[in-house]
């Protein structure tokens, strides 16, 4: 008897840069998708980092359908940006009541390269963002990859840094890039300070990744200004142009990435003019370990 022929793959994939990245055809995400199609989508997301699915209706209850496929749907601390009846959903948009813009840009933090929910101790696995309405210039989404950024430090860094930790703090991130809308005491008791190392092991390809961001604060066991000096350098050493995915939004786009090993950020608009909306959820991952297989 013959085996039989392997089914073709569910949906194509094609690559967006050398180093990361893919668009993902041939999928309706709001018919879900069964567990074969998952676990192929899986292996892509674990292979290319970023994934892109072009524009479709999604709405928020099959955003959250499908984020729950990757694992537990995290519910955000900032309550303020709960979407639509779901709280697993962040709404960022700078409209008013009447839908016009405000002229406020929503969360200036996202501006800057980091990784979401590097502030927790378990940290965000996947984000899952939608573009409802987007800019017709800025509010781009950029992608670094972080095993590369890694790989490429100078053997001297990759010593200096082994077995180093960072003090993670969304307040610290908060204050210093949003200025407004701080965090209420009790959400800073929600999200305490945390620790994870530089150097990170990714838990399921097994690779290893630089694990920075904007949310890193200082470092643990070194004078606070030298902790700082030394995370503002490896952070602008980890963005380099040759392991970067610059995306520039079509409206009912959907985007997921791997928060464990990329770190992301968004550009500038002008929001007293241009409209941005766009709907995201983030998968808890796990606690982060080194690569000595601690935490
Ligand atoms: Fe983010």
């Amino acid at each position: 008897m013959r085996a039989a022929a392997p089914s073709p793959a569910p949906f194509s994939a094609r690559r967006l840069t050398p180093d990361l990245g893919a668009e993902i055809s041939g999928l309706d995400l709001a018919q879900g998708v069964s567990p074969d199609v998952f676990r192929a989508l899986h292996d892509a997301f674990l292979e290319y980092q970023v994934l892109v699915f072009p524009p479709q209706e999604l709405p928020p209850g099959a955003q959250v359908a499908f984020a729950r496929n990757f694992g537990e749907v995290q519910v955000h601390v900032m309550s303020m940006y709960h979407a639509d009846g779901f709280p697993e959903l962040y709404r960022l948009s700078n409209l008013d009541a009447k839908g016009n813009p405000d002229g406020k840009h929503p969360d200036k933090g996202t501006l800057y390269w980091h990784t979401d929910g590097s502030w927790r101790r378990i940290t965000g696995q996947a984000t899952i963002i939608y573009g409802e309405i987007v800019p017709s210039c800025g509010g781009e989404t950029h992608f670094a990859d972080m095993y590369g950024a890694y790989e490429r430090l100078s053997d001297d860094w990759k010593r200096r840094i082994a077995g180093m930790r960072a003090v993670h703090n969304l307040d610290f991130s908060r204050t210093r890039r949003h200025g407004t809308d701080l965090m209420t005491e009790a959400q800073k008791r929600d999200a305490p300070p945390v620790e994870h190392p530089i150097v990170r092991r990714h838990p399921e390809t097994g690779r290893t990744c630089l694990y920075l961001g904007d949310h890193a604060e200082s470092i643990v066991g070194m004078a606070y200004d030298e902790g700082r000096a030394l995370i503002e350098e490896l952070n602008a050493l980890a963005i380099q142009p040759n392991l970067t995915y610059e995306h520039r939004w079509r409206p009912h786009e959907l985007i997921v990435w791997d928060n464990r090993c990329v770190q992301h950020r968004a550009t500038e608009y002008d929001p007293t003019t241009e409209r941005r909306v766009v709907r995201r959820c983030t998968v808890l991952g796990e606690e982060p370990v080194g690569i000595d297989g601690k935490p």
